[in-house]
């Protein structure tokens, strides 16, 4: 057999931040055509790693990377990284909001142009072309603004898939799959798949093992900006690979659920239908968790708005706790008591440049007001406790927002709406992007809240993780509701089924 060619070879990289060593002396090697896994916890460093790879940020000296066999300076530029072969999709994905589709595509390569004129149609075509392999849901004339997260991601994809491309070497996928449910999963697998075939390595993140298990070759765990090792994926299982990724054994996770409900209608929907939505109709208890399942264009965000007030209905009734909500808006939805994490967490409910403390406390600040005066004691043991109950780290409220890593903005931002205490919470994938220890405390939150009263109605593309915690699941197929799952017909594969096939399955 001949010797694997490495496509990436990073030797004793280390990068410090004021006060914060990131990176500690990480080597790691990407063969060519392999998938090889990064993973850790929220904070670990994985984006760190990869801005330094990538010219975003400038490693502490004594850093050696070579790429493709050219051996980087000390130094160098976002566009000396592309050029010696690597195709980026960063966890922030860095599209341009006011820009089409078809622009960010054409940005990192420059647009096609003939006699100095800008070819837009044919930019728009091939635009379209890339994003076909995912969805044709998406104009490429449209602004990135207009498009949900998932949406958005798939264009990063497409645009890095295309970096990748073109006489590239590596590619690197910085938490692609955070905001995308099961079947758009499956696409982007086999792009990875046709692209590897290619000679092309792929560094993959993802907090989700069980992708980790169905597409990675090799997975270098880090932890706390170590290496902890590497492995051949057929060589290690999923509960040591946990181990590993939380640097402790394993009892702790994984409670048995005992919650038990009550089921006195608390949210009823009737015959709701939206642009995407028809005919929708369900309750959610006190007490009681209910899940929805679908894919992208299944309506299933599209659902969480109406009830919501975020989008307006076409038809059909809302009551919540014996109140009428009609054509209601978002201020009315939480002033009867409900509360919406969206997917678009960073864009719905955080504010970069502010402190974690302020982004924490910022929509009930009334708390801490008496007499016109902030009672910053307070506020700052409120925001204590609460950093402590979702584990958002590091514990400091006064860092700026955006210095966190991305699973602990999530983690924040899922603190601050817990503080409202609501009725119904409506939940958009609530651990996309956060780390397996971290997604088992937001789970138990759940549960702790749903067994305090409260009703909870959640989308989640972790199936598993959807079975398990909701008393009902409610699947979605084009836009209508085709089966509600209750007690043993709660499976990953029943799921699958219908929103695949859809009833006529059974
Ligand atoms: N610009 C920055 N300034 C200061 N500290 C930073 C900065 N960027 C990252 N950090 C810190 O470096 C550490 C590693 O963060 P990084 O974003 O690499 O984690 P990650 O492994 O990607 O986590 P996640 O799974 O949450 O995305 C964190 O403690 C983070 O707070
Ligand atoms: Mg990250």
């Amino acid at each position: 057999m001949s010797t694997p060619v490495d496509v990436l070879r990073i030797e004793g990289l280390s990068k410090t931040f004021p006060g914060q060593r990131a990176l500690d002396d990480v080597s790691i090697d990407v063969r060519a055509g392999e998938v090889h896994a990064l993973i850790g916890e929220n904070g670990s460093g994985k984006s760190t790693l990869i801005k330094c790879l990538a010219g975003v940020y400038t490693p502490d000296p004594g850093a050696r990377i070579t790429i493709g066999g050219t051996e980087m300076g000390d130094s160098y530029s976002p566009s000396e990284a592309i050029k010696a072969g690597c195709g980026f999709v960063h966890q922030d994905l860095g599209l341009v909001p006011t820009l089409s589709v078809a622009e960010n595509i054409a940005l990192s390569h420059g647009y096609r142009t003939s006699l100095g004129r800008i070819l837009w149609r044919s930019n728009a075509e091939r635009a379209a072309k890339l994003l076909r392999v995912f969805t044709d849901d998406i104009d490429p004339n449209a602004l990135i603004s207009s498009l949900s997260a998932a949406k958005q991601t798939l264009v990063g994809i497409a645009r890095g898939l295309r970096d990748a491309s073109e006489g590239a070497k590596l590619l690197v996928l910085d938490e692609p799959t955070a905001s995308l449910p099961e079947g758009e999963v499956r696409a982007l697998f086999a792009a990875v798949r046709r692209v590897t075939k290619a000679g092309i390595g792929i560094v993959y993140v993802s907090h989700r093992l069980n992708e980790i298990f169905e597409i990675a070759d090799r997975v270098t765990v880090i932890r706390d900006g170590r290496v902890v090792g590497t492995w051949a994926i057929d060589e290690i299982d999923e509960r040591t690979l946990i181990e590993k990724i939380v640097g402790r054994s394993l009892e702790k996770f994984y409670p048995p659920a005992t919650r038990t409900t009550d089921h006195e209608a608390l949210l009823r929907v009737e015959h709701l239908s939206g642009s995407r939505v028809q005919d929708a109709s369900f309750t959610v208890g006190r007490g009681e968790v209910v899940g929805v399942a679908g894919l992208l264009a299944s309506g299933r965000s599209e659902l969480a708005r109406l009830i919501f007030g975020a989008q307006t209905a076409t038809a059909g009734e809302i009551e919540l706790d014996g109140i009428s909500l009609r054509g209601h808006e978002p201020r009315e939805a939480m002033q009867a008591g409900i509360a919406f994490i969206p997917q678009e967490r960073r864009r719905a409910g955080s504010h970069g440049s502010m402190t974690v403390r302020e982004n924490i406390t910022l929509s009930s600040i009334d708390d801490f007001v008496t007499g016109g005066r902030i009672r910053s004691r307070k506020e700052a043991k409120a925001v204590t406790v609460t950093m402590d109950t979702f584990d958002v780290r590091p514990r400091d409220p006064e860092r700026r927002f955006e210095t966190l890593s991305g699973g602990n903005q999530q983690k924040a931002v899922f603190a601050k709406w817990m503080r409202r205490h609501p009725k119904l919470l409506i939940l958009d994938e609530p651990v996309q992007g956060v780390d397996v220890g971290s997604a088992m405390q937001i789970y138990e939150q759940i549960e702790e809240i749903a067994a305090q009263g409260a009703g909870i109605l959640m989308i989640d593309s972790e199936l598993e993780d959807l079975c398990r915690l909701c008393d009902r699941i409610l699947v979605l197929r084009n836009g209508r509701i085709v089966d509600e799952l209750k007690g043993d017909a709660r499976t990953k594969e029943r799921i699958l089924e219908l929103i695949y096939i859809g009833k006529e399955a059974a």
